[in-house]
């Protein structure tokens, strides 16, 4: 459930009309709804009332300040894969104790800085890392708290490039060796094994995936506490898909109940680390016709928004749906909606019915609000659009729209060139 919806014959988010936010912002731009995202958080965290958990919104889905400050303050921790990710949560108010970090690889910078964080743990992803941790934790004089991030080899269903629990993916440590390097890590002197961790992959829509890595899981977690070796967090990473167009994921509660099922009787706190499914549907990209043109093919619509400012499609062949701003009975035509950039793969539909949009018409692209704004960049030198933050009927600019010296600000020209 989310709060873009039509009034009046016009597409609002909670109480703002988007034409407004057009109006004086322009266009194209991200915008968010608070009472989603709080809606989506509470939804999620109450699926598992009634065991011990921890949610760590997974801040590549959405990592602005406003948005992470806004999930903080509803409890929620943060599940980050990079320094800079550590530096936002941290900024926004979120609870260093309830942050996990996972990567392939993290930095000795990184590591450092995490551990004069004190956050909850390390997820670890190789043998190396692992002895990198503990000779930074010892200089610091500090004791890191890691759980190792296994790969549990199972199928995750879903995009190949979004499918990280395979063998043949680079992500976690194999599940056979995993006894082997538990016990190593618990025998290094810096490090304290606190948890397990798998994340299979994102979009799933099926829950047996999930009920498969849990199982394997939990398996390995009652060989490890038999060998001494306590685990305290069982991380579940994140992976919950949710509905684009045609697929009809299950609910965190359907998710929650089946979890729950399989980890009965384990004494262990529950992390989750969604992303998708918490910011997915909370946010659109809004964005104008400049200009329309019809081939002997197709129609095109070409719009101010690019390849740029979302990625996905051209990335994954991914599905946003196309709502028009201003409802109405819209004739419709075979085509694509393409930005102004100079490649053949930009675009944001492609070899669809949409609706006939004339020039000057806003169009929502839905869907947008996670994994849209944090993969988007400056390429062909466009500034990046501004994110708009509603809650009711205010709005906020909780990122302004870049100009041109932020496009330059960081480079120089050398003088004896
Ligand atoms: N935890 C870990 C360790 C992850 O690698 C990810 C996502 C998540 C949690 C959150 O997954 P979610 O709940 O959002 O599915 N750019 C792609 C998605 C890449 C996901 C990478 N890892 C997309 O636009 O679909």
């Amino acid at each position: 459930m989310h709060h873009f919806h039509y009034k009046d014959g016009e597409m609002f988010c909670e109480e703002v009309p988007l034409k407004k936010i057009a109006a004086e912002v322009g266009t194209p731009f991200y915008v968010y709804s608070a009472a989603t995202l709080k809606r989506h958080f509470e939804v999620f965290d109450a699926s598992f009332e009634e065991v011990p958990h921890i949610i760590c919104f997974a801040v590549k889905a959405n990592s602005n300040l406003a948005v992470l400050n806004l999930l903080g303050k509803l409890s929620c921790g943060a599940d980050i894969v990079s320094g800079g990710e550590l530096y936002r949560a941290l900024k926004a108010g979120i609870d260093p104790k309830k942050i996990v970090y996972a990567g392939v690889g993290k930095t000795e910078e990184e590591i450092e800085f995490a551990l004069k964080s004190d956050i909850l743990m390390f997820n670890i992803e190789s043998f190396q890392e692992l002895e990198k941790i503990n000779e930074v934790a010892g200089r610091l004089k500090k004791k890191a708290r890691i759980a190792l991030r296994v790969n549990p080899n199972v199928d995750p269903k879903t995009h190949p490039y979004i499918s990280t629990g395979l063998k043949k993916n680079k992500f976690g440590i194999p599940i056979e060796n995993a006894y082997q390097e538990y016990e190593y890590a618990a025998s290094l002197d810096n490090i304290e094994v606190v948890g397990a961790h798998c994340h299979i992959g994102s979009q799933l829509t099926e829950i047996s995936p999930f009920v498969d890595a849990t199982k394997i899981m939990v398996d390995m977690i009652k060989t490890l506490k038999s060998k001494g070796i306590n685990i305290k967090y069982l991380d579940l990473g994140g992976g919950l898909g949710i509905k684009y167009n045609e697929e009809m994921p299950p609910s965190p509660k359907e998710y929650a109940d089946k979890i729950i099922d399989v980890i009965r009787g384990l004494d262990v706190t529950l992390v989750f680390e969604p992303g998708r499914v918490i910011a997915g549907n909370a946010g659109v990209l809004v964005t104008r016709v400049l200009y329309t043109k019809e081939t002997e093919l197709k129609h095109f619509k070409i719009v101010d928004a690019a390849m740029n400012d979302l990625m996905r499609p051209i990335l994954y062949g991914s599905f946003h749906d196309i709502k028009p701003v201003k409802e109405g009975h819209y004739k419709t035509v075979y085509g694509d909606i393409v930005g102004p950039i100079c490649e053949t793969g930009d675009f944001l539909a492609k070899d669809r019915n949409l609706p006939d949009f004339q020039q000057g018409d806003l169009i929502a692209v839905m869907s947008a609000g996670a994994y849209g704004f944090t993969m988007s960049s400056n390429y062909n030198s466009r500034p990046r659009v501004p994110e708009i933050l509603v809650n009711k009927d205010k709005y906020y600019i909780v990122r302004r729209r870049e100009t041109y010296d932020d496009l330059i600000g960081p480079e120089s020209i050398p003088e004896d060139l």
